[in-house]
């Protein structure tokens, strides 16, 4: 449902990513983990056509989003990093607006907009202008326009980053809901956030896949976060060729100096 081909994308000489390939087929709740600056924004941003890519392919339910990017974007729901959303429309307005313009009017769109509303909890705040909104809030209503539309791919850029702790829960939740019946890709840079959600992670770090498998798999043996950072250099690496055998490049010369959470906090 979701498929990357060689993608590449390059601001100048620097490669945001390189070659990333992978696919996550239909039902599956896949976890896109890496340090920040990695580049999954901008292989989510590719992959709704929001971005074209320097090189490869980026297709969703077979479509190449490139040449195909409208009948693509009817089956994404796509949650960006920070939803654009107007903050003066109130919750209801922007879902009529964003309904039309994704094609929906009269019944079919007011049934879809009293389905969402209950499914994101927006209730309380429906008719309230969005800039006297919290986080939280916010966020659901992005996660409503998201759904608005009934699209069976979800690509979600962390979704619950600046939310308190019960807003978190309440978005995981909903996550693992629609995960049942829905293909997701969703970004994340917290580790208990793919324990909690995805049966599948891609971890990608310096603009490279570096592991492709089920968290169990990342982990073997020992915690995720462990994992992780040896993934990602900043642990010493393991022997070349003593990878996790699930990615060509997973030992791809990692560079200590410039990955790992807090990018520019090293000396
Ligand atoms: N428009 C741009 N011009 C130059 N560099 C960019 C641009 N957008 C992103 N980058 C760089 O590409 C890398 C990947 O960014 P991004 O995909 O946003 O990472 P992530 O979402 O994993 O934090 C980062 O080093 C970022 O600074
Ligand atoms: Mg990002």
């Amino acid at each position: 449902m979701i498929e990357t081909t060689g993608l590449s994308k390059y601001y100048g000489a620097f490669a945001a990513i390189r070659d990333v390939s992978f696919v996550v087929p239909q039902g599956q709740v896949a976890a896109f983990i890496g340090p920040n600056g990695a580049g999954k924004s901008t292989t989510l941003k590719i992959l709704t056509g929001y971005l074209a890519p320097s090189a490869g392919t980026a297709r969703i339910a077979g479509l190449d989003v490139s040449t195909d990017r409208i009948a693509a974007a009817a089956r994404i729901g796509y949650l960006p990093e920070n939803g654009p959303l107007y903050p003066e429309m109130t919750p209801l307005e922007l879902l009529r607006f964003f309904g039309e313009s994704r094609g929906l009017s009269g019944s079919r769109l007011a049934d879809r907009v009293e389905a969402v509303t209950p499914e994101c909890n927006l209730h309380a705040v429906i008719e309230k202008s969005i800039f006297k909104l919290s986080k939280g809030y916010r966020q659901r209503v992005g996660m409503a326009h998201v759904l608005l539309h009934e699209p069976d791919i979800l690509i979600m850029d962390e979704p619950t980053s600046g939310l308190d702790p019960n807003q978190i829960h309440d978005v995981r939740e909903l996550i693992r809901r629609l995960g049942a019946t829905k293909t997701i890709l969703v970004s994340t840079h917290l580790l208990q956030e793919v324990e909690a959600v995805a049966n599948r992670l891609l971890l990608i770090n310096e603009g490279r896949v570096v592991f492709d498998g089920t968290p169990a798999e990342m982990a073997a043996g020992d915690s995720l976060e462990t994992a992780f950072h040896r993934l990602t250099g900043k642990l010493p690496a393991t022997p070349a060729g003593d990878g996790d055998g699930a990615h060509p490049r997973a030992n791809a010369a990692p560079h200590a100096d410039v990955v790992g959470p807090s990018r520019g906090g090293q000396p």
